[in-house]
């Protein structure tokens, strides 16, 4: 099939890409020109593991292809996809802009046969309302639009695409239905489930299936909080419960609030549309304001670790991405707590593998250093923020040796407590009580 991705960014590129691996044919199109002329000169935007070497591949093979214009491309499509952003509005709703400005550009491109699809997250009914955007702009209504909302997590987007637990696929018509497991015959062929759905159906799984996950890390941290209190380890706890079948293991891991660009915006986003509808999301509502406040709980309790005067001490953070294995810092836990540290007076060093760039933008008065090692050298505390591999490889000896101060704050859960103490280390991890 000949497929357009308007939009290469994360989800974009991904599913252009890996819709090329599946031997379709793939034109990822995206309006940031020097993007586009990156990526037709072999360079990858964004950092994600694998991306890079199957982007490289799939070009080459002349499977995939990149534009900065949709004009001589959506022609020629049996299949565009919108995966372009849609942050929040101040209000916490979607902003719909780029989505709306990607429907009025291909609009009067389009064959009357293709089909429109949503990858990108949004609200219940946009699908309903694109068509209709669309079909305003051409005078008719033959364009179908579907919706086939997208599960990768950023640092493992590849596997997710193609390993998927499932494929959601929208349509309110027989025909777009068809063209869309088509798309998908070669995972589903291999025994990837197909959920066929209506569009508001895959629309609303989006939201839910993010709210429910942020619930499960929401949940774990408030437990993480009762282990404290109880003397109490969560990784025991979490383990034991995740067992069961119908809870599972995954999302268990208690951190300093989840952060990235997608679960802080959509769980506001799902807020909305529930008021919106007058069916309010009591749950979501309670956890997005939890999660916020969590950052601000940790950046107090790292405030207390630096001791009655913490005014002119040095924090090795290590770690300012969202999560490990991303160069993302979108709503990442690092942006809300650095500044309030230094607000306090503390003197922040830190070190990302890959996101010191995306993060210097927002962050102020930071001294970055090149390894986590350099980062601690004569702190005072230092402070694990995001769950990189490398850090778990850290040797705690050299660590210790570097840093002026003795404590260790890990909230991210990476280090063993007794390997931690052995090396002369105070510890203060998450859900586990404090070790000396
Ligand atoms: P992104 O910001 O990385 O990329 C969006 C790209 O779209 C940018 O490169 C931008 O220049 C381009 N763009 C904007 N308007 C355009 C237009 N009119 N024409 C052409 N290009 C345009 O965004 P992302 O992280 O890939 O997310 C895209 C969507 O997918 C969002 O709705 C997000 O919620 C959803 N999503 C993201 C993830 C993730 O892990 N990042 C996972 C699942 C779903
Ligand atoms: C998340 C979902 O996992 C994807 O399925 C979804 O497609 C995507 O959002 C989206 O809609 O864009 P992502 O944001 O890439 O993917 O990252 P996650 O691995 O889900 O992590 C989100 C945040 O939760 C991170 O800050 C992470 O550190 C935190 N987290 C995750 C925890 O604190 N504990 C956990 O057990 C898991």
């Amino acid at each position: 099939m000949n497929i357009v991705i308007i939009g290469a960014g994360y989800v974009g590129l991904t599913t252009g890409a890996c819709l090329a691996d599946l031997g379709h044919g793939v034109t990822c199109v995206d309006l940031d020109a020097e993007r586009i002329a990156q990526l037709v000169h072999g360079r990858m935007p964004i950092f994600e593991p694998g991306l890079a070497e199957l982007v490289r591949m799939q070009a080459a093979a002349g499977h995939l292809h990149f534009a900065s214009r949709p004009d001589t491309v959506v022609p020629l499509a049996d299949v565009v996809f919108i995966a372009v952003g849609t942050p929040a509005r101040e209000d916490g709703d979607t902003d719909l802009t780029h989505v709306e400005a990607a429907a009025r550009d291909i609009a009067l491109l389009l064959r009357s046969e293709a089909l429109v699809v949503l990858k990108s997250t949004v609200p219940a009914g946009t699908a309903r309302r694109i068509r209709q955007l669309i079909a305003r702009r051409r005078g008719n209504s033959d364009i179908a639009v579907a919706s086939n909302p997208e599960f990768l997590r950023e640092g493992s987007a590849i596997a997710d695409f193609l390993g998927a637990d499932r494929i959601v696929a929208g349509a309110d018509d027989e025909a777009s239905r068809a063209l869309l497991e088509e798309v998908y015959e070669p995972l589903t062929g291999n025994g990837i489930p197909l959920v066929s759905t209506s569009t508001v159906n895959a629309e609303l799984v989006k939201y839910a299936a993010n709210a429910f996950l942020a619930l499960k890390i929401g949940f774990i941290n408030d437990v993480a909080n009762l282990c404290e209190r109880a003397g109490a380890d969560v990784s025991d706890v979490a383990r034991g419960i995740g067992l069961d079948k119908r809870i599972g293991t995954a999302f268990l891991m208690p951190g300093p609030g989840f952060g990235g660009s997608c679960f802080p915006k959509d769980t506001r986003s799902f807020v909305q549309t529930g008021r919106r509808l007058a069916a309010r999301q009591h749950l979501i509502e309670e956890l997005v304001d939890k999660n916020e406040a969590r950052k601000r709980e940790l950046a107090r309790r790292i405030i207390r670790e630096a001791g009655d005067k913490p005014a002119g001490k040095t924090v090795a953070v290590l770690g300012v991405a969202f999560k490990g294995n991303t160069d993302d810092v979108r709503e990442s836990a690092a942006l809300t707590i650095i500044p309030l540290l230094q607000r306090a007076g503390l003197k922040v060093r830190a070190h990302d593998p890959k996101a010191r760039a995306a993060a210097s933008e927002y962050l102020e008065d930071v001294e970055w250093r090149a390894t986590a090692y350099q980062a601690a050298e004569r702190a005072d505390l230092t402070v694990v923020l995001t769950d990189w591999a490398e850090y778990r490889d850290l040797d705690l000896r050299r660590l210790s040796g570097a840093m002026a101060g003795q404590t260790l704050v890990d909230f991210r859960n990476v280090f063993e407590p007794s390997e931690v103490i052995r090396h002369g280390l105070r510890y203060v991890s998450l859900g586990r009580p404090p070790m000396a």
